[in-house]
């Protein structure tokens, strides 16, 4: 089958990647590019285990033709964290044990870290709306809110520091 060639920049660096003229970036990220880690539920945008950040937006990389992300920027779970440690997002699920299987946990800290580098004084109500596109079957949303919203408040606490 005939492959075409896909340009972006993966998780700050550039990326060529061979692929099916149908491929979705989901199939892209997990089958050619072996980032597994954006997971694949419903398939058809509803339930948000493939949400990646597509140039500073949560996007579900199920319904992203693979194609449309030529020159764009594109963050997974994999570009979350620094040098072996972890986001404060991450870092905030695991304290509040807002996990259990954990299939749905990429899709939601994806969704997270969209809305808190575009605002890092999301109140509750903000991170609710933000995670409304994921969906969750064993842990439920409450710890997900709670760790999110003590996350912002670390990344602000970090920022300034750095300032
Ligand atoms: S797999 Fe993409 S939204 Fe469910
Ligand atoms: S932790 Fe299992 S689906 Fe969310």
């Amino acid at each position: 089958m005939e492959r075409i060639k896909v340009s972006f920049t993966l998780n700050g660096k550039p990326c060529e990647v061979m692929t099916k003229p149908y491929s979705r970036l989901l199939d892209m990220l997990r089958d050619d590019l072996r980032l597994t880690g954006t997971k694949e539920g419903c398939g058809v945008g509803e339930c948000g285990a493939c949400t990646v950040i597509l140039d500073g937006k949560a996007v579900t990389a199920c319904l992203v033709p693979a194609p449309s992300v030529e020159g764009r920027n594109v963050v997974t779970i994999e570009g979350v964290g620094k040098e072996g440690k972890l986001d404060p997002i991450q870092e905030a699920v695991l304290k509040e044990h807002a996990l259990q299987c954990g299939f749905c946990t990429p899709g939601f800290i994806m969704s997270a870290k969209a809305l808190l580098d575009e605002n890092p004084f999301a109140t509750k109500e903000e991170i609710r709306r933000a995670i409304s596109g994921n969906l969750c079957r064993c842990t439920g949303y409450e710890q997900l809110t709670t760790a999110i919203y003590e996350a912002a408040e670390e990344l602000r606490k970090l920022n300034k520091t750095k300032i």
